[in-house]
């Protein structure tokens, strides 16, 4: 069955939260119910084709959502590991507005926004590629006493934590996008898709993120290039220094714990081409704020018969060895 990070990252969560058999568990009622995460995916895309004004529905438990709307979330019984997964396009900023909230903190309660997405303590943008600390990452309702302000996240992914022990209790959302114009870390909505991603004259470092394995085919990649002029190109590799790209492979969500499968450290034009059987790929870009970088690629998912195909090569076999 193809079920990648995407689908996994539901029953990855369960299993985070509460041990391996609730994780088998879990799996098979998904397998009985065919896999609702994609047929989730499917019915939103279809009520985003209606153009409906206000979206509003009801959260699940455990939920993921693409669409701007209001969405309210009401324990029919305790529920004691809840999280939703928010994600935008890669040029969106995602807003969160909390319009009610009922949940008793002193019970143990708990509503906590996380600025990105994290699974198994993998954290998505890395720590070390985040403007924030990990700590000012989570915004917790019950320590603030109350969130009157918009949360914006720093980038197309977000998630809540919730706990609600109380029947009836609850809270209602409303989940905004706002256009990011120098998106920095994305995670991909889809399995096929192409981007650019520009680092003008900043000292920062941004991944972009395919949760399927992928085919990933550089078009353009201009590291250094100023004023007309390409810069003389390092002698010694990458060798850690200078501005480069790193593709990373793995299966889990943190590029930092990611596999290195290769390193692009000089400028070219004409593609370069990859293929990454793992759950997870990465393009991450390094910049000194030195150069104006840019990479342009495309991507597509791989079908059952390229994953077959993949055996030669070790790199790729650590992808398939925890599939
Ligand atoms: C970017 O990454 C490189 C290598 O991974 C690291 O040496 C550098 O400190 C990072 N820069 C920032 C701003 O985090």
């Amino acid at each position: 069955m193809a079920c990648g990070l995407a689908c996994h990252l539901l029953l990855v969560f369960l299993a985070a939260l509460e041990g391996e058999s609730r994780y088998f568990e879990a799996k098979d009622e998904v397998a009985a119910e065919e896999e609702p995460f994609l047929l989730l995916n499917a019915d939103l895309k279809r009520e985003l084709s209606e153009g409906q004004q206000m979206y509003r529905r009801a959260l699940r438990c455990i939920d993921m959502l693409s669409l701007e709307g209001q969405f309210t979330f009401t324990a029919e019984q305790p529920q004691l590991h809840c999280a939703t997964f928010f994600i935008g396009d890669p040029q969106e900023f995602i807003m969160i507005d909390f319009d009610f909230v009922n949940i008793d903190c002193q019970a143990g309660d708990f509503l906590k926004v996380f600025d990105g997405w994290i699974l198994k303590g993998e954290k998505f943008p890395s720590s070390l590629d985040h403007p924030l600390s990990t700590s000012e990452r989570y915004i917790d309702f019950c320590e603030a006493g109350r969130i009157r302000s918009t949360i914006r996240s720093s980038q197309n992914v977000a998630m809540i934590f919730f706990r609600i022990h109380d029947l009836g209790n609850g809270f209602t959302l409303t989940i905004r996008k706002k256009p990011n114009l120098f998106p920095c870390n994305v995670i991909s909505q889809t399995p096929t898709g192409r981007f650019t991603m520009v680092i003008p004259h900043q000292h920062r470092n941004c991944s972009f993120s395919i949760i399927y394995p992928v085919v990933i085919k550089i078009s353009d990649l201009m590291l250094g290039h100023l004023n007309g002029l390409h810069l003389k190109k390092p002698s010694a590799g990458c060798g850690g220094v200078g501005d480069f790209v790193e593709l990373l492979g793995g299966n889990g969500l943190d590029p930092s714990k990611m596999f290195p499968l290769a390193d692009l450290c000089h400028s070219f034009h004409g593609p370069a081409q990859m293929k990454i059987g793992c759950d997870n790929t990465v393009l991450r870009m390094v910049s000194s704020g030195k150069h104006l970088n840019r990479v342009t690629f495309e991507y597509h998912q791989l079908d059952e018969h390229e994953l077959e195909n993949r055996k030669e090569n070790s790199l790729e076999e650590f992808c398939l060895s925890s599939v």
